[in-house]
């Protein structure tokens, strides 16, 4: 520590460092890429980080749930360093190695499905859909792609269209994809016409199987494509009988479901992967973020059947499966085993909702908490009956905790969820130390 403030004391951001990096972000940095505080990281350790100002903070981001093994997790860093030592690219298309079959056959082994898998790498969360929606359009021969209000599959041409929030992310960017079908999601908080969680789940799988007389026959849509909880959506828990609907339509129509477990797969919901809180198996899952443990890669993981529908130099790419991140990623897999990160995500979880509730209970602005396991969002509203989503104390709120300690951010159409995407391996005490921090923000705009 660098004689900075600790978690918990208030510091003045930015600190003098990160006012003149600021000044280089705003001259050489499109204004279009946002930040969530004026904080400069200089180094970090499981879920603490510190700035270049010396300041201590608790990371409830998580890199935006990239770091669910923790921030410069040294188990990792190993096998990063021992790569790093043996060579640095190759491209798989040219000189293979066995790092990259290493990942795809320990992949095929925990993504669910008891059937010949095969994986593809790739770079990021929307590259590895647009593999998905190729390999999909590819084997059924369809063009149709539907998806979901509140839904983010990422920022690319393609992914934008799949992609729900028109104002930041999409407006002015069209036309998009023609293929692209937009639903209403399972949003039990916000249900319309008073319908209960289950009966909303049901009226979104009608909604669909309605369409298919007015708006794209159901033998044209290749695939189906969610995250089960959306994450930049706003942590919605749908109710079981709207993804089990979903695969019911897929199964009777011949369409493939796409599983986005981007951001709250990879062992948040305190199993492996979300869809399996839902007793259902997709036909393609798209993994990254967290599995990279901080350097980037996704993967496009499906049916071998589905895979060999693509003819030769159909999918590639020149950095796709980096040696570097193939062995970052078989090494965070590993640190999962041994760490046991999925009954730590069960327990922090319970730790988490159990403080998130008797908060609710306490201050009027939380109109809703919601999650499995640590993904959770609790919802900021005017008014508990109107449930007015208010954006602007959300961002009070998000500034007082960043300006005492916690680095934290919010999603939702409407900016007014918090969500939280802490480590897996933050300490318990710090976990603590956070939601005080968090309460404490709370708390002061109750005056
Ligand atoms: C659910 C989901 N899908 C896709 C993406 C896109 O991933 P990337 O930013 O790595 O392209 C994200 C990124 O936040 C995501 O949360």
């Amino acid at each position: 520590m660098n004689g900075g403030k600790k978690p918990g004391e208030k510091r003045k951001l930015p600190g003098k460092r990160s006012a003149e990096l600021l000044k280089l972000r705003n001259k050489y940095v499109p204004k279009a890429v946002f930040q969530v505080a004026p904080v400069f990281i200089d180094r970090g350790k499981g879920a603490i980080i510190e700035d270049v100002d010396g300041n201590e903070y608790i990371d409830f981001v998580g890199g935006i749930c990239v770091l669910n093994a923790g921030q410069s997790n040294e188990f990792v860093i190993s096998a990063i360093k021992e790569q790093l030592d043996k060579h640095l690219h190759a491209d798989h298309n040219v000189t293979m190695y066995e790092v990259y079959m290493r990942l795809a056959e320990k992949l095929t082994k925990i993504t669910p499905g008891n059937y010949q898998k095969q994986v593809l790498f790739s770079n990021s969360g929307a590259e590895g859909i647009e593999n998905a929606v190729k390999i999909a359009r590819r084997y059924t021969g369809r063009h149709g792609l539907i998806c979901f209000e509140g839904a983010f599959h990422g920022r690319t041409a393609m992914t934008m269209g799949l992609t729900s929030q028109v104002r930041n992310y999409k407006y002015g960017f069209g036309p998009f994809d023609p293929g692209i079908y937009r639903f209403p999601f399972a949003y039990a908080y916000r249900a319309p016409f008073g319908l209960s969680a289950d009966e909303y789940g049901e009226y979104c799988v009608a909604k669909i199987e309605e369409s298919f007389k007015s708006y794209i026959a159901s033998d044209e849509v290749a695939a189906i494509i969610l995250e089960p909880i959306p994450g930049e959506g706003g942590y919605m828990v749908p109710p079981k009988n709207f993804i089990q609907g979903l695969r019911r339509i897929c199964d009777k129509n011949g369409i493939l479901l796409i599983d986005d477990e981007i951001q709250v797969g990879m062992g948040r919901t305190g199993k492996m992967w979300s869809i399996e809180n839902y007793n259902v198996t997709p036909d393609i899952m798209v993994i990254a973020k967290s599995l990279g443990g901080g350097i980037p890669i996704a993967a496009t993981v499906a049916k071998k059947e589905y895979m060999d529908a693509v003819p030769l130099s159909g999918l590639g790419g020149t950095f796709n499966g980096n040696p570097v991140s193939c062995a970052a990623a078989l090494k965070v897999l590993e640190y999962y085993e041994k760490e046991n990160l999925l009954q730590k995500a069960a327990k922090f979880g319970k730790m988490a909702m159990d403080r998130l509730e008797k908060m609710k209970g306490k201050y009027p602005v939380i109109g809703d908490v919601r999650g499995i396991g640590c993904a959770i969002g609790l919802e900021v509203v005017k008014d508990h009956k109107t449930k007015e989503p208010d954006a602007q104390m959300t961002s009070i709120i998000l500034k007082e905790c960043h300006e005492h300690g916690l680095i934290i951010m919010s999603c939702g159409a409407y900016h007014n969820i918090i969500r939280f995407m802490f480590p897996l391996v933050i300490k318990e005490d710090e976990l603590r130390m956070g939601f005080d921090i968090l309460e404490n923000a709370l708390k002061a705009q109750q005056k």
